[in-house]
């Protein structure tokens, strides 16, 4: 196949009606604090039983469409000895790769960061390609405070992830883009959607420049919120219009998809400001979820790392998947969290 068909074929997969994107690619340190609040400790062993336990979760595939991995998953098998991105294809779900190393504080930009992983990237997707991976994320990540994001970080970053984007489609691997601006602060909602819209604009510049085909990518954005220390509270209707008029301004109609991540939402505010968004009608692209503790939080308090409550771990997944895959038409209600 050559490679504007392999993108497009990834696409297709991963771009489904209701469905989304399940993120279980936490790197080491932030999968030890999701396992720390659990009192679960985060060895090789329990990493890959926790995942290959969500992995494994039946009829996943009719609500997720792709998972992003984290490195080690690639080689690691489930409970039945089958490779773990395997598992994954064999529930329908396209499995993808998180590929960046990770962000450090930016040289001369007070207070914002930079993410690394650029160099060696071309070899490293080739390696990750053979393992089954057929899309790649990075994440960049923008702090909201009065002297920032600055110009310099805002370009810089995008940048940075224009250039991931067009090394992973030479490659025949599907970009996830992600932007978030953090929830972070004390900053108003109009403040959330001001910036946004500057940092989505600056990297829909940038991919431009790097010749990314936009038609073979997937944009994971924040959603337009209040900062989490601003006592503002604000409904998903609120929120679904701001982040809609930020997209609409800044995203090209060529994007298939754009899959919020969650950001630090409760795993019901993240479904039902999905959901509000899609109630709007009909908008010029997908309108889908990419969410890591949005959809997570509840299966890992339920599992609590005992093997005992793998059925209840594997409920609590399928359970925030199908509310989410029904956020997808617009068709979620808050009586449906008590569905069994
Ligand atoms: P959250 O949904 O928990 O923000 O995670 C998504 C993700 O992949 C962050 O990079």
């Amino acid at each position: 196949m050559n490679i504007h068909d392999e993108l497009q074929a990834t696409i297709t997969a991963m771009v489904q009606k209701g469905k989304g994107v399940l993120a279980v690619d936490e790197s080491s340190p932030t999968i030890a604090k999701r396992f720390k609040a659990i009192d679960v400790e985060s060895t090789e062993e329990n990493r890959r039983a926790y995942r290959s336990l969500i992995l494994s979760t039946p009829d996943l595939g009719k609500f997720i469409s792709g998972v992003i991995l984290f490195e080690e998953t690639l080689e690691q098998n489930s409970d039945d000895g089958i490779r773990l991105p395997e598992l994954c294809a064999q529930q329908g779900i396209v499995p993808g790769i998180k590929v960046d190393k990770g962000k450090l504080a930016m040289a001369n930009a007070v207070g914002d960061e930079i993410t690394q992983g650029l160099d060696g990237l071309e070899e490293r997707l080739k390696g990750y390609k053979d393992l089954g991976a057929r899309f790649a994320k990075w994440r960049n990540v923008y702090h909201i405070a009065q002297m920032t994001p600055s110009r310099l970080a805002i370009e810089a970053n995008a940048e940075v992830l224009a250039r991931y984007a067009a090394i992973c489609q030479a490659q025949g691997i599907v970009p996830i883009v992600e932007p978030e601006v953090l929830i972070d602060g004390d900053h108003s909602l109009s403040r959330c959607s001001e910036v946004s819209e500057v940092v989505f604009h600056e990297l829909f510049h940038a991919l431009h420049r790097h010749h990314v085909v936009l038609e073979h990518m997937i944009l994971k954005p924040n959603m337009m919120i209040p900062g989490k220390q601003n006592p503002q509270k604000t409904t998903p209707e609120e929120v679904a219009e701001q982040t809609v008029r930020v997209l609409n301004r800044t995203v090209p109609a060529a994007v298939p998809s754009i899959n919020f991540l969650s950001g630090g939402l409760t795993p019901e505010e993240a479904t039902a400001n999905l959901n509000a968004m899609n109630q709007l009608g009909q908008h010029p692209w997908e309108l889908s979820f990419s969410y890591g503790r949005a959809l997570q939080e509840p299966a890992l308090q339920a599992w609590k790392g005992d093997a005992a409550n793998a059925k209840k771990t594997q409920a609590a997944l399928y359970q925030r998947a199908r509310l989410n895959g029904a956020a997808r038409y617009g068709k979620y209600t808050a009586a449906m969290e008590s569905d069994e």
